[in-house]
């Protein structure tokens, strides 16, 4: 068994087992010739969404089992692949709902309120006092929002918004494209949280930007490839929008540097179940998982449950 990545909660429910745990235990991820080398003998492997999980992933790892996420998203493994192996592929959901929509929150607040720059002028020594003027944002209350994706994130920040009295917009799987656009027109936020598929890859292009409203503000909390990065900057630069908050980034873990160049964004490095009870709960869960499906006991974690 191996494992990549997790807080010391999850080792523990491993080292509690009859497995042998192969730890590696630092915040870059492993190096990609490592993890092919270590993942070699393994029956389970934890990962996270640095670990690409690919046919020479799997190739590496004629005995692997099962894949146990430390995350709601899957993106980085092949699941067709896996499937045709027959190796169990679970996540960690539920768990981390609370804590993504609640910093999906704090990107809508920062970026409408110039917090950020708030905060840098505040500590720069250069602030003069209150003024009539000064570093003026959006309201946000009574404003609306649409939500992009309904799943248990989406419709977690669905329900902080109703205590900010918005109006609220949701384009799920089965939404039209004219529901898509018509919800881009109206919006003052639009948030994304949908999972990373064929289909939501580039969901946000330029075609996407230029509907939004010049004084909406764009955010994702879900994955960086739902947006195309080359055409956000544009929107940004070129104010077919007002400002984007963003803890995803197409090129992960690089940051394009002209979003790091903009005043009218706000970034967070992908931080979006990033508390310590958040992390605890799915280094856990994760850990579970990955045992449940080795001892052959139920796993209600799995995604793809066709291979039981
Ligand atoms: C993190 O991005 C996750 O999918 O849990």
């Amino acid at each position: 068994m191996s494992r990549a990545e997790s807080p010391p909660e999850g080792l523990e429910v491993l080292q509690g087992s009859a497995a042998k745990v192969d730890l590696h235990d630092d915040e870059a991820p492993l190096p990609r010739a490592d993890l092919l080398s270590r993942v070699s003998g393994c029956d389970g492997v934890m990962v996270t969404g640095g670990d690409r999980c690919d046919g020479e992933f799997f190739a590496a790892a004629p005995k692997l089992k099962v894949i146990s996420c430390c995350a709601v998203g899957y993106d980085n493994v092949d699941l067709a692949e896996a499937t045709r192996r027959r190796i169990v592929v679970t996540n960690t959901p539920d768990v981390l709902t609370d804590a993504v929509a609640d910093l999906t929150w704090a990107l809508i607040l920062s970026i409408a309120r110039r917090v950020i720059e708030g905060d840098r002028l505040a500590r720069s020594g250069e602030w003069r006092g209150w003024a009539p003027t000064q570093m003026r944002g959006a309201d946000v209350a009574g404003k609306t929002i649409g939500i992009i994706g309904a799943g248990r994130i989406g419709t977690a920040v669905a329900k902080r918004a109703a205590g900010f009295s918005m109006r609220v917009f949701t384009v799920t799987r089965r939404s039209t494209r004219a529901e898509l656009e018509a919800t881009l027109r109206q919006s003052d936020f639009v948030s994304v949280h949908v999972p990373l598929t064929p289909e939501t890859r580039h969901l946000f292009g330029e075609a996407e930007f230029r509907t939004m409203k010049p004084t909406a503000y764009f955010i994702n909390m879900a994955r960086g490839p739902v947006h195309d990065e080359a055409a956000l900057v544009r929107a940004l630069r070129e104010g077919w929008i007002a400002g984007a908050g963003l803890d995803v980034y197409e090129h992960e873990p690089k940051i394009s540097p002209e979003l790091v160049r903009l005043p009218n964004t706000v970034l967070l490095p992908h931080l979006g179940s990033a508390t310590i009870e958040t992390r605890r709960r799915m280094a856990i869960l994760a850990a579970e998982n990955l045992l449940a499906v080795l001892d052959g006991r139920p796993c209600l974690n799995v995604v793809n449950p066709e291979v039981l």
